[in-house]
């Protein structure tokens, strides 16, 4: 049986890598580099330059170019749907360089468990396969940790969404994905407190 290993590597920073990814990434015998063009290369640069920095192993890197998802579908559910069936058959050709009995690891934005697709792509690829997780440093922590702040008050609750379902604001919210500009919209009495990246960062 392979073994995938879904790491997350932070938002950006090559500080924010954890032991334990830097543990599985020196594991993998293949590791799965996204492109998604020239407009968004320096999603690329990062992850190239964290395994410049911290794998020893010789590893093959591999490079696959990540399909659009057609805008065009009036149904979003099905437009996203759609997509993933698509990467789940890039994926398989992926997993296919794995050699048996070894592992492949893909680098992922942030934590893989926080609006990502990766283990849900994976759930849909038919190669018997072993998923092994390792958590990454979320937008939402280096968020706060950059301004100082908490996430919650106390005992409240926090809302994550994204800018797509981003209505009134009732609660303390996390807003992720907002290339909408959702926020333009919003009450101007709210305290934003925005991420680290010059402009709003929409796909990682
Ligand atoms: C596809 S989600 C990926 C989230 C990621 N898995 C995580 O754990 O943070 C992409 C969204 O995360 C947020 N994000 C990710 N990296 C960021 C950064 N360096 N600065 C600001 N926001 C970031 C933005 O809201 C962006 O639209």
């Amino acid at each position: 049986m392979k073994t995938i290993l879904v790491v997350g590597i932070g938002t950006g920073s090559p500080e924010h890598i954890t032991v334990a990814a830097i543990a599985a990434l020196n594991q993998a015998d293949v590791l799965f580099i996204p492109d998604k063009g020239a407009s968004k290369a320096d999603l690329a640069d990062v992850r190239r330059t964290i395994i410049a920095r911290f794998v020893t192993s010789n590893a093959r890197h591999l490079s696959y170019a990540v399909p659009r998802r057609k805008a065009a579908e009036p149904d979003y559910g099905r437009g996203v749907d759609d997509w993933h069936g698509v990467l789940a058959d890039v994926f398989s050709g992926l997993i296919d360089q794995v050699p048996d009995g070894g592992a492949g690891a893909f680098l992922v934005w942030g934590d893989p468990g926080l609006y990502d697709s990766t283990l849900r792509i994976l759930e849909r690829v038919e190669t018997p396969i072993e998923v092994l997780v390792v958590p990454g440093i979320t937008a939402v922590q280096a968020l706060t940790a950059a301004h100082g702040i908490a996430l919650n008050r106390i005992g409240e609750p926090v809302l994550i969404t994204t800018g797509r379902q981003l209505g009134a604001v009732e609660t303390d919210t996390v807003v992720m994905l907002d290339g909408q500009l959702a926020f333009l919209q919003a009450d101007p009495e709210l305290e934003i407190f925005w991420g680290l990246t010059s402009a709003p960062r929409t796909s990682c």
